[in-house]
């Protein structure tokens, strides 16, 4: 997590920094800093809280003057978020920013640093006074000998004061990248990357780069100069607004007809990646976390339905430090909006170590889990800003979709009248999710009751209890009401305990064959007091309220239509509850920290 900005220009560095900050906000927002080279010194503000904070008091000095800068906004890792524990950090003539962990930080610092003064908790200030300490007049010297120690990952962006022409940056495992122009910019992600640079460059893994106003010289951490290949542009670079929507979320959650349209159209359409004809295997993984790990519990439900291979879904919390039984013949579909998850990222590498074919189903292009997956699809859903994901989550599903029709074709599991109708299905989907975001009213109005509960529910069988896992998540990130998903038929084993007069449960009803079971898991709770809301495509279920869903093109696809009453539940809840939708409390929108 944690997002971090340079920038070497002819202009005053601070409102460029400020700005670029704002952008990578979505990276960690509990506190921010910048330090600015102001021709004799460098000098540092930092403000725990969000970067209006730290505008403010950049405002309020004058001495912040300067054409040479870095910044840093924060999601705290070690230390919690106050002034002092906000980068940059300081130590001699050097400043830093740092995104990422340094795992070896104690050792470091018992080794190298027994008489330094910290002022901060951080592993970060380690990195800098070992940059001191290892410099007598060569910068590249001392931060190629101290990135040489450092164990864990790290983008780090570095001013000295002997050298005001330089940003010195390195990489490991955290992404950075620089834009040159006639000024220069360094960032971790495209978005801050000042639009008047020309090339763009992304660096590599065990890169240290010397950025001036006009070029970047990259080496290797022996300081063998490298030759560097410029990026390409995405074509996502301009600022994403939120068009008239109150926020991010509730304009995202608009979107997905349009994120789903893009994304099936990009592979049924057959317009871009052909997807790969791989042996049919003996058995399936898909491996993600939080919402993209419950896209894979409705993507297992299609791949096995379509294929008849067994497919396993696992966090990749845990995939990571099992010993997962991936061998060649065993494809692991890795699925990540942001495709920097640090855990998702080393699920793809144990599955390689393994010598398991991998996927990744990323929303970023050439995100590090995009590059170093065998075969990657791209969902379509263009830059997601909202912490809780909506859209992404809508074109991951859309990916699977049309990944299980793929697999169930080239392995003939199905038969071809069958696809021909999913696909023509799958092209239809968008019409029927745009038609499902008429409910928000009633949404709204279950919402202005659920605002006052402390717990609430969401049972489901089958991709209904995909759905209510997704559903309960993004209702608890965003409006901090305490809730759970269940299997319908589990309540009874247990949780029921907990049902009392009022209590709100959220059924989804999904048209799997099982609504009659549903019912009587409704009729359950009831019995006990629930109030019971059924999500379902269905008039025949009595429950206290009945939000009417509209059907899916195909009941395989069905979590796309009934996930967006409950998205909009989730926003209206949060935003009576008078939440920070976009930027809920303790989140950050990529997870780069395990
Ligand atoms: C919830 C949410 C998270 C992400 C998870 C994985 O709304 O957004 O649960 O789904 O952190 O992130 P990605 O997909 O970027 O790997």
């Amino acid at each position: 997590m944690c997002g971090i900005i340079g920038f070497n220009g002819s202009v005053n560095a601070a409102p460029f920094l400020i700005d670029g900050l704002k952008k990578l906000e979505y990276r960690g927002y509990d506190s921010a800093g910048i330090a600015v080279y102001n021709g004799n010194k460098t000098v540092t503000e930092k403000r725990k809280g969000r970067i209006s904070n730290l505008a403010s008091a950049v405002k309020r000095r004058d001495d912040m003057c300067g054409n040479l800068g870095i910044g840093h906004t924060r999601w705290a890792t070690h230390g919690e978020a106050n002034d002092s524990n906000a980068h940059p950090h300081k130590s001699g003539k050097f400043t830093l920013v740092h995104n990422g962990i340094i795992e070896n930080h104690t050792l470091l610092k018992e080794k190298y640093l027994p008489l330094c003064t910290f002022t901060s908790e951080t592993d970060t200030e380690t990195v800098v006074h070992l940059i001191n300490r290892h410099y007598s007049d060569n910068c590249l010297e001392a931060i190629a000998r101290t990135a040489k120690l450092l164990e864990g990952s790290f983008a780090l962006a570095i001013i000295c004061e002997d050298e005001p022409e330089t940003i010195f940056c390195v990489k490991k495992s955290s992404p950075l990248l620089i834009g040159i122009g006639n000024e220069a910019t360094v960032a971790s992600d495209i978005s801050a990357i000042s639009c008047k640079a020309e090339k763009l460059y992304r660096m590599d893994d065990g890169e240290i780069a010397a950025v001036t106003k006009t070029q970047a010289v990259f080496y290797d951490f022996d300081l063998n100069i490298k030759e560097k290949a410029t990026s390409q542009f995405s074509a996502e670079r301009s600022e994403s607004e939120k068009n008239g929507y109150e926020h991010y979320m509730l304009k995202e959650i608009f979107e997905q007809p349009e994120a789903v349209r893009k994304t099936v159209e990009a592979y049924l359409g057959n317009k871009e990646n052909t997807l790969p004809l791989i042996n049919k295997p003996e058995r399936i993984f898909i491996v993600a976390c939080g919402s993209a790990y419950h896209a894979g519990l409705v993507g297992r439900i299609c791949i096995e339905k379509l294929t008849k291979i067994p497919v396993t879904v696992e966090t990749a919390s845990e995939f990571r430090y099992s010993d997962p039984l991936t061998n060649a013949s065993t494809p692991v579909i890795v699925i990540s909006q942001s495709g920097e998850t640090a855990d998702s990222l080393a699920a793809i590498r144990k599955a390689k170590e393994n010598g398991a074919t991998t996927f990744g189903i990323v929303n970023v292009p050439e995100s590090s889990i995009a590059l170093e997956s065998d075969y990657v699809m791209y969902t379509k859903a263009g830059t997601e800003i909202a912490v809780a994901t909506t859209k992404a989550y809508s074109a991951q599903l859309a990916a699977l979709y049309a990944l299980a029709i793929h697999f169930a074709q080239i392995w003939g599991t199905e038969d071809n009248t069958v696809l021909n109708n999913l696909k023509d299905a799958l092209g239809k989907l968008h019409i029927k999710i745009r038609e499902a975001l008429g409910c928000e009213e009633q949404m709204r109005e279950i919402a202005q009751q659920l605002a006052t509960v402390q717990n609430a529910y969401f049972i489901g069988r089958g991709i209904g209890y995909a759905l209510a896992a997704e559903a309960s998540l993004k209702l608890k990130e965003i409006s901090y009401i305490h809730c759970e998903a269940y299997a319908a038929g589990e309540l009874k084993h247990g949780t029921i305990s907990l049902i009392e007069q009022g209590t709100k449960v959220f059924a989804v009803c999904s048209p799997n064959g099982l609504e009659a079971k549903m019912q009587s898991n409704i009729d359950e709770v009831s019995a006990r007091g629930a109030q019971v809301i059924a999500i379902t495509d269905s008039h025949k279920t009595k429950a206290d309220i009945t939000v009417h869903t509209v059907s899916a093109t195909h009941p395989l696809f069905c979590a796309s239509t009934q996930i967006v009453p409950l998205q909009l539940l989730a926003y209206h809840t949060a935003k009576f509850r008078g939440c920070d939708i976009d930027k809920p409390r303790n989140l950050a929108k990529s997870v780069t920290v395990e």
